[in-house]
């Protein structure tokens, strides 16, 4: 095991050339030290752990009844490793280029030097309350470390594909890659978020009902209108006119009352609120002509274990056949944001995917259903028992390894020829 010293050493240099990324030849020169190496079986060491989800169930007990500050702790020090190095393993398998772009360089090393600040406390007593300070004030300082990530990735990968293109199998893995990357990257800031909103010492006079970032009775209209809000106000500026919004909501559980769900509502929000600036988008370009806009209509139901939300636009719809590109990281139709011009409405091309990595998280979905030449349904699916909303975590393991190595295997239904079969070929003697 390393000494808590040498990490700090070692956080100036990055990382190792058997467990990470091609580095620059100036950290490469450095790489060879016992002291990385040391490291270097950490990341192994923590990497062979599969992750442990948590219910929100487990969140809001934790936060109300028994908050316990050495428990979790205990619980982070083992558990932040664990996902950090679980994604250290993956980054390792991206397309080499994509690797030594300085974009993804910079994360990896957040990923070390996060990875080593947590190690710092391994052999340290919970009973000792400044230890649990310190704690709170390393989480805060990873949490605002990798505050960049999403953009930095996005970057990297924006050179990538204008240097090498996109083959079908790169973009492929490149997709695998984020979806779980990220969905790493909202779990770890769940946890960051719940420890130490909950410990940093300060009492909050917040919402009687929240417990850390999460609403045990979170007002589902209530954010939907929020979200609403603020994307017209963007649209307004952008396309000088918005679409107005008709909302009903149908609690089946309780009719008379609002629906409300134990939920984090910074989630919601992020979700609705790219669904809202995609529907106003669309529904302006598609009436650009017409002096009056089609209305956003939104649905929401709560059963008895589902929570829905249906946004219907009638922006044009897309074909069918483009579903899955919509949800790729490397696919917008809006124009590409620069820093001079950046574009409030439309960007990256990350709305969808990283709000359907939302829904995921604690187990929901979320589908889009284009009618061609009308408009689009998106639907947000959410388990509304907190028993249900478990944590969705990728694992490293031989099946995320196959998937990066072997996914070029034939395709086992028949893809059409583009050409018409020769039936001549078959005409049987007279
Ligand atoms: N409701 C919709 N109607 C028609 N097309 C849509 C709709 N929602 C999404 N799209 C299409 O899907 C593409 C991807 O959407 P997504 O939200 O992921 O990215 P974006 O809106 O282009 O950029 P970003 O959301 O990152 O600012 C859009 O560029 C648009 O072409
Ligand atoms: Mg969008």
């Amino acid at each position: 095991m390393c000494k808590n010293a040498d990490f700090k050493e070692l956080s100036s240099t990055g990382v190792s050339r058997q467990d990470s990324p091609r580095l620059t030849r100036e950290l490469h020169a450095r790489i060879y030290g016992k002291l990385l190496y040391g490291f270097v079986l950490h990341i192994d060491y923590y990497a062979k752990f599969s992750p442990s989800p948590l219910s929100m169930k487990q969140f809001l007990d934790f936060g109300s009844t028994n908050a316990c500050e050495k428990t979790s702790f205990a619980f982070l020090k083992q558990e932040l490793p664990v996902r950090l190095s679980n994604s250290l393993k993956e980054i390792n398998l991206l397309p080499d280029q994509l690797i030594m772009t300085q974009s993804v360089q910079l994360v990896h090393s957040w990923f070390i030097q996060s990875l080593m600040d947590i190690l710092e406390f391994q052999d340290k007593s919970p009973n000792d309350p400044k230890v649990l300070a310190e704690f709170v004030d390393t989480l805060v300082t990873i949490r605002n470390r990798h505050n960049d990530v999403v953009p930095t990735l996005a970057q990297g990968i924006i050179e990538y594909r204008d240097a090498f293109g996109a083959d079908p199998l790169t973009s492929q893995n490149i997709q695998y890659f984020l979806d779980r990357f990220y969905m790493n990257r909202i779990s770890m800031r769940m946890l960051i978020n719940q420890h130490t909103l909950i410990f940093d010492g300060s009492t909050k006079p917040g919402h009687p009902s929240s417990i850390g970032c999460i609403d045990s009775c979170c007002d589902v209209t209530n954010v939907i209108s929020d979200a609403y809000e603020c994307a017209k106000m963007l649209c307004e500026q952008y396309y000088l006119g918005s679409p107005e919004l008709e909302l009903r909501e149908i609690n089946a559980k309780n009719k008379s009352q609002p629906i409300e769900i134990s939920y984090v509502p910074s989630h919601l929000y992020h979700m609705a609120f790219e669904l809202f600036k995609n529907a106003m988008r669309a529904t302006i370009e598609t009436h650009e002509t017409s002096s009056t806009l089609p209305p956003i209509k939104v649905m929401v139901a709560l059963g008895g274990e589902d929570l829905s939300i249906k946004i219907s636009d009638r922006g044009g719809g897309v074909p069918f056949r483009k579903i899955d590109r919509l949800f790729s990281y490397m696919y917008s139709t809006a124009p590409r944001p620069t820093i001079v011009k950046p574009i409030p409405q439309a960007g990256f091309g990350y709305g969808l995917p990283t709000s359907r990595l939302y829904a995921r998280y604690f187990q929901g979905d979320l589908q889009l259903y284009p009618m061609e030449g009308y408009g689009t349904d998106a639907v947000i699916q959410l388990k509304a028992l907190s028993t249900d909303s478990v944590e969705k975590l990728p694992v490293f393991n031989q099946t995320a390894l196959r998937h990066y190595k072997f996914n070029q295997e034939a395709d086992d239904w028949c893809v059409p020829s583009k050409e018409p079969l020769n039936l001549a070929a078959y005409k049987v003697a007279k």
